[in-house]
């Protein structure tokens, strides 16, 4: 556990992560089926992973992002937004981009079966929601706002005029 967590239910998080690595050593197969199964559009993005280690290694990616946002939130801040960037151009929507952590909760929930406590789904819920505001409060490169399009017309107008 985590010396000061960033996140005020880490231990829950935390032990119910160890709790599916004893469970389930490779939930990789269960993420992604759930995770076609609500967005099967996505499924032939994944079309170079021919031997499924793009999926292990994002799903790795993810639960590391997950402890350390609960932890010390050294890197995972920032990781979510750079990598809901770098998702845009995987044609991943952002919209998408955010359920794959519901889908890892509900996964964890399926594979914790009756160890599933009220505690650790309060947990899974508001660790879910922290996350969200980051997703939230990335900037848009896919939209442009009225205030950028402004600032870009003005400096085409000066360049072309110069
Ligand atoms: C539903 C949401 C998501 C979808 C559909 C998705 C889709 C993809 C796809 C298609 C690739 C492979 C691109 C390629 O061909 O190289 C990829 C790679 C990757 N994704 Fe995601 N992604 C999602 C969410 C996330 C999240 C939440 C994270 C972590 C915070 C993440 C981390 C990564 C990483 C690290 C890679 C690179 C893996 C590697 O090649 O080593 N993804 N993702």
């Amino acid at each position: 556990m985590s010396a000061s967590p960033a996140f005020a239910h880490a231990a829950a998080i935390e032990a119910s992560l160890e709790r599916v690595a004893e469970l389930c050593p490779d939930p990789t197969p269960l993420v992604y089926a759930r995770l076609f199964a609500q967005q099967p559009q996505m499924a032939p993005l994944f079309w170079r992973d021919t031997k499924d280690s793009i999926k292990g290694e994002m799903l790795a990616r993810a639960f590391d992002a997950l402890l350390d946002f609960v932890g010390e939130r050294r890197y995972a801040g920032h990781m979510i937004g750079t990598e809901l960037v770098t998702h845009e151009g995987y044609d991943v929507p952002r919209e998408v981009f955010a359920t794959f952590f519901t889908v890892v909760a509900e996964t964890v929930q399926e594979i914790l079966g009756d160890e599933w406590t009220a505690e650790i789904a309060a947990a899974w819920r508001a660790l879910l929601a922290e996350i969200d505001l980051y997703v939230q409060r990335t900037p848009r490169t896919d939209v442009v706002s009225p205030a950028m399009d402004e600032r870009r017309r003005e400096l085409a107008a000066r360049f072309e005029a110069s």
